[in-house]
């Protein structure tokens, strides 16, 4: 049996037998084809994706420049060796970019296939550089699911059935400025994200990321930035942490860093990354990190990200969907937040809100609610989404709010 032979029952049924679960209620659109902010479904249905695959296609999906990008890197070379011993053009121009685009001097980039794996060389590098024990943490993040991110996960449910996990790490309450001194001399890193996403879209105070850059160079800790989601443009930045100027010890990233194909990165000093490089040499290797598909991809998506001004459309637009937002969904909702085009709708109830976005699928809007938050939904639609686009979702969501 080949690939596209099959019905859609047919795709489902072996769908749920075959494909392991990782909940019991997965959106389960049997996919066609996606471009843009649309997703086809197998009938033909169009569903406008409000979560652009879960914050990767900020560029849309299918960006033909993208596509094109992959093709002619697919007609050069795929997989060639372990990550770190060719020189593959790819990899080193979007090294180079990314060093470029950095704050502060952080300019050396180790590639990884994921999220959680960036967030675990991260913490490998903190540990080994700093010589010390502790991590600390905040309620409510997410940083991925592999036993090292998963132990900074601040929802002890999601924590408690994989236990013992990595040890010592603190969990100090986001955005609590107070809570800083809290940050001792044993500790090798903070990892914190921007804007906690899947801690129900929340930004901090204007001084909580300063006090926590300031008290890191105090003890001599590492700040640890994850801009998976948060990165190349969601939030009308390049990163999150342009916002309020901080430099942080590693950044990282991944998500839209691939423009749709799977990459991650962590980035750092060159003094902080040597750390990787020996005592032992090969002390921390991946095969498929900076994979060349995913590399030429991420260049293609950065040169869109930057020629079609979605970083800028980004603030403009998400200010005024989410006044927007606000005027049509009021009587329905507690608060819409957000930065850019990361958006949070806080619902009364959890019960609500599940209607409410089982409403919105109906009505062909893919949104959903947050990990650690069962009352509030995060938008986070393609960068490139037409004024018009957000129009015609905030109309849909009023409707679905109204039968939820
Ligand atoms: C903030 C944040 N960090 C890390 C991750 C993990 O990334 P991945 O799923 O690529 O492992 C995610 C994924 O949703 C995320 O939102």
């Amino acid at each position: 049996m080949t690939s596209g032979d099959l019905s859609a029952p047919e795709l489902r049924e072996k769908f749920f037998h075959h494909v392991c679960q990782t909940s019991p209620a997965p959106l389960g659109i049997v996919v066609r084809s996606a471009s843009g902010c649309e997703i086809v479904d197998h009938d033909g249905k169009k569903y406008l994706d409000l979560l652009a695959g879960m914050g990767v296609a900020n560029v849309g999906h299918n960006h033909p420049q993208v596509v094109t990008a992959v093709k002619r890197q697919l007609s050069r070379h795929l997989h060639v060796s372990v990550y770190g011993e060719m020189i593959q053009e790819p990899q080193v121009l979007l090294a180079e970019n990314l060093a470029r685009l950095s704050p502060g001097d952080l300019s050396v980039v180790y590639f990884t296939s994921s999220g959680a794996e960036a967030i675990e060389g991260a913490m490998k590098t903190a540990r080994k550089f700093t010589d010390r024990p502790r991590f600390v943490a905040f309620h409510g993040s997410f940083h991925g699911d592999t036993f090292g991110a998963l132990s900074l996960n601040g929802n002890p449910m999601y924590r408690e059935p994989f236990e013992p996990l990595v040890p010592v790490v603190d969990f100090l309450p986001y955005g609590d400025v107070g809570a800083v001194d809290r940050i001792g001399h044993d500790v090798a890193a903070v990892f914190v994200e921007p804007i906690q996403s899947e801690g129900g879209v929340r930004i901090p105070p204007d001084d909580f990321l300063p006090a926590l850059r300031h008290r890191c160079h105090e003890v001599g800790a590492l700040l640890v930035l994850d801009e998976v989601l948060t990165g190349f443009g969601r939030t009308g930045k390049l990163f999150a942490c342009n916002h309020w100027e901080v430099v942080p010890d590693l950044l990282v990233l991944a998500k839209a860093l691939g423009g749709g194909l799977p990459l991650g990165a962590f980035v750092g000093t060159e003094e902080t990354m040597a750390t990787l490089s020996q005592a032992p040499p090969l002390g921390h290797v991946t095969t498929f990190g900076g994979h060349p598909l995913s590399c030429a991809a991420g260049l293609a998506a950065l040169e869109v990200l930057q020629n079609e001004r979605l970083i800028e459309r980004a603030h403009e637009l998400g200010e005024d969907w989410r006044r927007e937002l606000a005027k049509e969904l009021g009587p329905y909702v507690r608060q819409v937040r957000g930065k850019g085009l990361l958006v949070g709708i806080e619902f009364p109830s959890a019960d609500f809100t599940r209607r409410f976005t089982a409403r919105c699928l109906d009505l062909g809007l893919i949104v959903n609610w947050t990990l650690h938050c069962d009352n509030v939904v995060s938008l986070a639609p393609p960068l490139c989404i037409e004024a018009g686009e957000l129009e015609e979702a905030t109309k849909r969501m009023r409707l679905a709010a109204q039968s939820a």
